[in-house]
């Protein structure tokens, strides 16, 4: 029996190229060798979205656009939506006895996340809470490999403690631990060079963009503000145009030789640009391709046979569950 993938993200937006490089590109590749799950995650989308539930709804489409538009492959994995999996709730309202309201504030990414919110004062409750519902995601279909972003290490560590309470609680070991994969390139930078790209930071580039935006974009990249002319001699580090390449060029020899001669002055920033473009338009264009052949109706056909394969799972598991907590009152 292969071993079970799950991961999902927040239908919130689109996704752009650091989600591609810290999880995407992961998923495309790992999605046969393992019984794979892709989580359309609304009800943890609506912990911080709870006033714009229209927000979260839309993207629930745009999500699936875009997972089938990289590769995913709805015949080998299971795409659905989490808020259809009533057990899933159920096993957070059991998981959430197991977990401090100190431990949760201490976790660094929901940390970051209130920080960057500005929700320091009056934190909902249910927001606080999502570690525990993400572990009830992970553990509610026996995942053990989870293909994340660099910034959900911590929800994994934190699910596997919770893992090993449950589990020497209820004297028990039905509840597995699990690890995260994390792409190879980790973190992407936003093109304005700060560190992260992100949505809400406007400064990523979506797997949907047209290529005059891409090229625009790519166009306005943060490179070395100090190199003016083509002669001036340039900085390689924190130039986001080589970070970039670095990930994005196949011939790496190439940019090797390209850094030297940056560094020594007579290579132009625009020239890299174009470049750079050149390659993720030959990225994106076969994902623009599979994305114009998709329909709205067969989207909805392929949530509605995911969600449906995806409930069954989580049924066999909870009960279990309850065997093993002695709560499966009428057998
Ligand atoms: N927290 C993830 C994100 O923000 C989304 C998510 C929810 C998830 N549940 C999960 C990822 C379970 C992996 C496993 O991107």
């Amino acid at each position: 029996m292969k071993k079970i993938l799950l991961t999902g993200d927040r239908p919130s937006g689109k996704l752009h190229l650091g989600h591609y490089v810290g999880s995407l590109q992961n998923r495309v590749k790992m999605q046969a060798d393992y019984d794979s799950y892709i989580m359309i995650a609304d009800v943890q989308a609506l912990t911080d979205n709870f006033e714009n539930p229209d927000i979260v709804q839309q993207s629930i489409y745009e999500l699936a656009y875009d997972y089938l538009a990289i590769g995913i492959d709805p015949s080998i994995a299971t795409i659905y939506i989490q808020s259809q999996i009533p057990e899933v709730a159920e096993l957070t309202i059991y998981l959430m006895n197991l977990v401090t309201l100190s431990r949760l504030e201490r976790n660094p990414t929901v940390k970051a996340e209130l920080a960057q919110k500005g929700m320091t004062e009056s934190i909902p409750v249910g927001f606080l809470c999502y570690p525990i519902s993400q572990a009830a995601d992970i553990t509610a279909f026996g995942a053990e490999v989870i293909p994340v972003g660099e910034d959900q290490q911590p929800m994994i560590e934190q699910t596997n403690e919770i893992v090993r309470r449950f589990n020497r609680i209820y004297n028990t070991n039905i509840l597995k631990e699990c690890q995260a994969h994390i792409g190879i390139n980790g973190r992407l930078p936003g093109i304005d060079g700060k560190n992260k790209a992100s949505k809400s930071l406007g400064n990523a580039i979506f797997l949907s963009d047209e290529p005059a935006v891409v090229k625009e974009k790519v166009m306005s990249m943060f490179t070395d503000p100090n190199h003016l002319k083509v002669s001036d001699k340039g900085k390689v580090e924190g130039n986001v145009v080589f970070t970039y390449l670095d990930i994005f060029h196949q011939d790496k020899e190439e940019i090797a030789d390209l850094k030297d001669g940056y560094r020594q002055g007579g290579v132009g920033d625009v020239s890299l640009k174009q470049m750079l473009c050149k390659d993720l338009d030959g990225l994106l264009a076969p994902i623009r391709e599979r994305r114009a052949a998709l329909s709205r109706a067969h989207i909805r056909e392929i949530l509605i046979d995911g969600t449906t394969r995806a409930q069954k799972k989580a049924q066999e598991m909870m009960q279990a569950v309850r065997n093993a907590m002695g709560i499966n009152y009428f057998g």
